[in-house]
């Protein structure tokens, strides 16, 4: 197949583009080379040079609606992860998030409308977590709970999990695709309204879509310079420069791990499946997984002792924990995560002691967000 992948240069993009290419597939990559990725020369970046080469690339934003046409001329499927990916930094960046990850995916879909006779007939687009806010939960009484974000107060008590009208501490259960959708940031609204942009528009105009709701990936090929996203690698390169990690909140807030490798083959396996054409699919890797247990393995894995400080600390828009329910991606897909966490943790960190160090802007980040009222405690 010719197929198109927008932010094809970045983490999953450059290495499911690696992928598809080797199983013979001819792909294009449409990207910004996005200086908080890539670094100020992005043709430099060690993400670009993965795919340069390899892949046709055509060098621009999805907001260029003049880029469309070639990108779209000739493809038989469009994979769209072009996307602005920070949670707290989507708090105070807001038109820049929806100008990159609604208004971009408005223009591919306008394109597609208004031109007879393309030949695109499969679209894939990364979804995400986010878009379930605070996720599922039953209550102590047996009954399915979608709670809201968690008040200021609360937190600001030291008060964590998620608790009812009672204040009886709740179970949270894995997410299924029917689970409530309510994001708690910007960046989830925006995540929901890309999805549902293509779901509804590729219904439309008779292009197959699939909606991949990623839990938090990691692995080889994460950018190690972006400090709005990505705290595995975020933590690497604070604990490469021997410097401490501050744990938000109690440290027991969890998240579902999933190595890339395993996401890249659910995102071929949703392209080229017939069953999971029009569906909505979550991918994760099924365990959740403390930040606590996450850093104190990282810790292990890169062979480096340093301070672990919890801080009680919180981000507003940030979730307490989400596990992804795989039983419709295993139905559909035949999906089954293969790499666990500690055996990923140990490919990551032999990975990124492979790379050079790069500047730890995790520090400006936070502040950026504290200025704003948006990180407190
Ligand atoms: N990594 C995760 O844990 C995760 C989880 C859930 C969903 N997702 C989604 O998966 C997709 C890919 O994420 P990733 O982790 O590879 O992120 P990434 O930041 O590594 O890659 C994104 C790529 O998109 C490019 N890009 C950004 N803005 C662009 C624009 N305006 N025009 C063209 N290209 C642009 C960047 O230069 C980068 O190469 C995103 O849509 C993200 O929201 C990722």
């Amino acid at each position: 197949m010719r197929i198109l992948i927008t932010g094809g240069a970045g983490f999953i993009g450059s290495s499911l583009a690696l992928h598809l290419i080797e199983c013979g597939h001819e792909v294009t990559v449409l990207d910004s080379l996005l200086p908080q990725i890539h670094g100020a020369d992005g043709r430099k970046s060690a993400l670009f040079r993965r795919i340069d080469g390899h892949a046709r690339f055509i060098h621009a934003s999805v907001t260029d609606a003049a880029a469309w046409p070639a990108a779209l001329d000739g493809q038989e499927a469009v994979v769209h992860l072009a996307a602005e990916t920070g949670t707290g930094q989507s708090m105070y960046e807001l038109q820049r998030y929806a100008e990159v990850n609604v208004g971009g995916t408005a223009l591919l879909l306008q394109h597609l409308a208004r031109q007879q006779g393309h030949s695109v007939r499969r679209i894939v687009v990364a979804s995400s977590r986010a878009l379930y806010g605070e996720g599922r939960y039953r209550t102590v009484d047996g009954a399915l709970a979608y709670p809201s974000a968690r008040k200021a107060e609360d937190l600001r008590a030291g008060r964590f999990e998620i608790y009812d009208a009672q204040g009886r501490a709740m179970e949270m259960l894995p997410t299924d695709e029917e689970s409530l959708i309510h994001p708690s940031s910007v960046y989830g609204i925006t995540k929901q309204t890309q999805e549902q942009l293509v779901m509804t528009m590729g219904r439309a105009l008779g292009i197959a879509p699939t909606a991949l709701r990623y839990q938090n990936v990691y692995g080889p090929g994460q950018s190690l310079t972006n400090p709005y996203t990505g705290i595995l690698s975020i933590f690497s390169t604070r604990i490469l420069h021997g410097r401490g990690l501050s744990i938000f909140e109690d440290g027991r807030e969890s998240r579902d791990f999933v190595y890339i490798d395993d996401v890249v083959s659910a995102t071929a396996a949703a392209l080229l499946e017939p069953a999971a054409e029009g569906e909505v699919l979550g991918i994760g890797s099924g365990v959740a997984t403390s930040v606590m247990e996450a850093a104190r393995t990282l810790i292990a894995a890169l062979g480096r002792e340093v301070p672990v400080e919890v801080t009680g600390a919180f981000r507003v828009g940030d979730i307490r924990h989400n596990v992804a329910d795989l039983s419709k991606a295993r139905l559909l897909l035949g999906y089954e995560p293969r790499t666990s966490f500690a055996a990923g943790i140990e490919r990551f960190a032999a990975w990124v002691r492979t790379q050079p160090l790069p500047d730890d802007g995790y520090e400006r980040s936070l502040k950026e967000l504290k200025d704003r009222g948006l990180m407190r405690g």
